[in-house]
């Protein structure tokens, strides 16, 4: 224990310098280790990642996230090196969406404006007329016409939710992300007997019938907000665990519960890519420039667009 410390302390030590030396800023997202949120510059979830990097006047920005933050970071400051610290740190719901088949599911239904989660490839980006993420997605698509004919991809929760709030009727492509797709309705209405006082924050890349009893449905940022200005002394959190961290952060004071998933033995439920993220490969990333994200810059060029609107819109 005691070595394991003065590892994690010479690690940080040694993060900091390479910062200044690179002129380096390390963003974070809430998912990550508390180790990772520990050194970063700024934590955020993925809204907040995207403005940062828009804004960032560092040489470096190393993206303690996954794969598809470091894209977007990369198409809005292509100038910039962006690191990834591992690069097997995907996102099984960007997975779920294939750009030839999300264009060829365009393409069968014309007439439609396409709005694409934030957890998509650089190529679905580029076929996309509007990106949201889960922090503007309601805010964006209320500023469109009642009428417009709208693709949602690729989250059907989010979708799902979105439709049922609004009234709409968007079209859904049918992708999740294996971590919110699998909380457990039963085992969290058990906890909610055991712990009668307790609010129930739901990400809405959660299951439709987890929103309906939620006390708040949010993005990962709306959920900390919530969680720090309610009154309530315990919350059952029904989204990935790493949150958990910022949350008690906030407010030592309140008991957090991680939701149980459907399958798991343990009393969490955790996304595997974000937790690629460790120190030694954050100062590895650090030192070696590596591993960069590239993007081509013809598809770059194409995904900026519906990236630009999200922020102008949101
Ligand atoms: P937000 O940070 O936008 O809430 O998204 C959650 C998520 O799943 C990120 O991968
Ligand atoms: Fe992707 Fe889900 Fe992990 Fe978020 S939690 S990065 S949506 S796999």
């Amino acid at each position: 224990m005691e070595a394991g410390n003065e590892r994690a302390k010479l690690l940080r030590a040694e993060i900091e310098q390479l910062k200044k030396d690179k002129n380096a800023v390390v963003m974070a997202h809430y998912y990550t280790r508390p180790e990772i949120q520990e050194v970063a510059d700024f934590i955020g979830d993925s809204l907040a990642l995207a403005r940062i990097a828009a804004d960032t006047d560092a040489d470096v920005i190393v993206l303690c996230g996954v794969h598809f933050m470091g894209e977007t970071a990369k198409i809005l400051c292509p100038d910039k090196k962006v690191l990834v610290p591992d690069p097997n740190a995907g996102c099984s719901l960007a997975d779920s969406c294939d750009a030839a088949e999300f264009e060829k599911f365009i393409r069968e239904h014309p007439g439609h404006t396409v709005i694409s989660y934030v957890n998509t490839t650089a190529a679905v980006k580029a076929v996309t007329d509007i990106v949201v993420t889960s922090g503007n997605a309601r805010k964006i698509i209320d500023s469109l016409p009642a009428d417009e004919k709208i693709i949602f991809g690729p989250d059907h929760n989010l979708g799902e939710y979105i439709n049922a709030e609004t009234g709409r009727q968007m079209l859904l492509w049918p992708g999740a992300c294996h971590v919110h797709d699998r909380f457990s309705i039963e085992k969290i209405l058990e906890m909610k007997k055991e712990h009668p006082g307790a609010k129930v924050l739901v990400h809405p890349e959660s299951k439709r019938h987890l929103q309906i009893i939620a006390d708040k449905v949010g993005s990962t940022a709306a959920l900390l907000e919530y969680a720090a200005n309610d009154d309530a002394r315990e919350f059952i959190v029904v989204t990935e665990s790493g949150i958990l961290f910022e949350m008690q952060r906030r407010c030592p004071e309140k008991t957090f519960l991680p939701a149980p998933a459907e399958d798991a033995e343990c009393q969490c439920n955790e996304c595997d890519y974000m937790k690629l993220n460790t120190l030694e490969k954050l100062r590895d990333a650090l030192r070696d420039g590596e591993p960069e994200i590239h993007v081509d810059p013809e598809l770059a060029e194409k995904a900026l667009r519906p990236i630009r609107r999200m922020l102008e819109l949101s």
